[in-house]
């Protein structure tokens, strides 16, 4: 091969190389316009986390608080219940012990069905409704019924009633599963007193009879300033 052709033979194969990483960067940069224009509507919610149990004195105040929360910043949080419990293989109904007994689990399982199986506002309404009703009232066939019904959850068809029971009792197989997935997932969480606040995964706060451990203040308005806080640090 002469010099001359070698040249020509390079030449060719560094255009046939050229036109397609041309080709490559344009695709790249349409795709990072179009990433870029995603980031404008899809923002990055705070996961927000309550450590209860359904008949808790503190677990009602927790929400009852988180509940003014959620109107003031309603749109940038990612909210959870994570549910206390010990697991228990003696427990027939539950396979967990409730600290106020089985009825707890009970209202705990009702609850984690009507998140999985509503949307945020009929879930979070179902669970305001329970605590209106009074604690001692709470995992009650009759008290899930009459708050599906408040919080427009259709138990037969929304897969609620399916999942803690078609009679209302919290004591359906899926129901128990997911209790028994929120009480381990609170032991990774090292979850321990109901009520425990996080935000953006850090533990901010407790209520324990008063509030505790809330370095950085615990009401409406300190929740709300650091839930703001955290939402401009995820989505600078
Ligand atoms: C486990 O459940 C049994 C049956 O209800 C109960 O007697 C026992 O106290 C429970 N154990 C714990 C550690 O809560």
């Amino acid at each position: 091969m002469t010099r001359m052709t070698a040249f020509t033979f390079l030449a060719f194969f560094a255009n046939v190389l050229l036109v397609p990483a041309t080709v490559l960067s344009f695709i790249q940069d349409a795709t990072q316009n179009v990433l870029s224009d995603a980031k404008v509507d899809v923002d990055i919610k705070v996961p927000v986390t309550l450590g209860v149990m359904s008949r808790c004195p503190d677990a009602l105040l927790c929400e009852n608080s988180m509940d003014a929360v959620l109107k003031k910043v309603g749109n940038k949080i990612d909210l959870k219940l994570v549910y206390i419990a010990k697991i228990n293989s003696s427990e027939p109904d539950f396979g967990a012990t409730c600290m106020h007994g089985p009825e707890e689990c009970a209202g705990n399982v009702q609850q984690l069905c009507a998140a999985k199986y509503s949307p945020f506002a009929n879930w979070w309404e179902f669970v305001q409704c329970n605590n209106y009703e009074g604690r001692n009232k709470i995992g009650l066939p009759d008290t899930a019924r009459k708050c599906a019904h408040t919080a427009q959850i259709d138990l037969e068809t929304s897969g609620v009633g399916e999942c803690a029971g078609l009679d209302a009792s919290g004591k359906g197989a899926e129901g128990v599963r997911l209790l028994h997935k929120s009480v381990a997932l609170g032991k990774t969480m090292g979850l321990e007193k109901s009520c425990t606040i996080y935000i953006n995964g850090e533990k901010v706060c407790v209520h324990d009879e008063t509030w505790k451990e809330c370095e950085n203040g615990h009401t409406v308005s300190d929740f709300t300033r650091q839930i703001n806080e955290a939402y401009d640090k995820l989505n600078a």
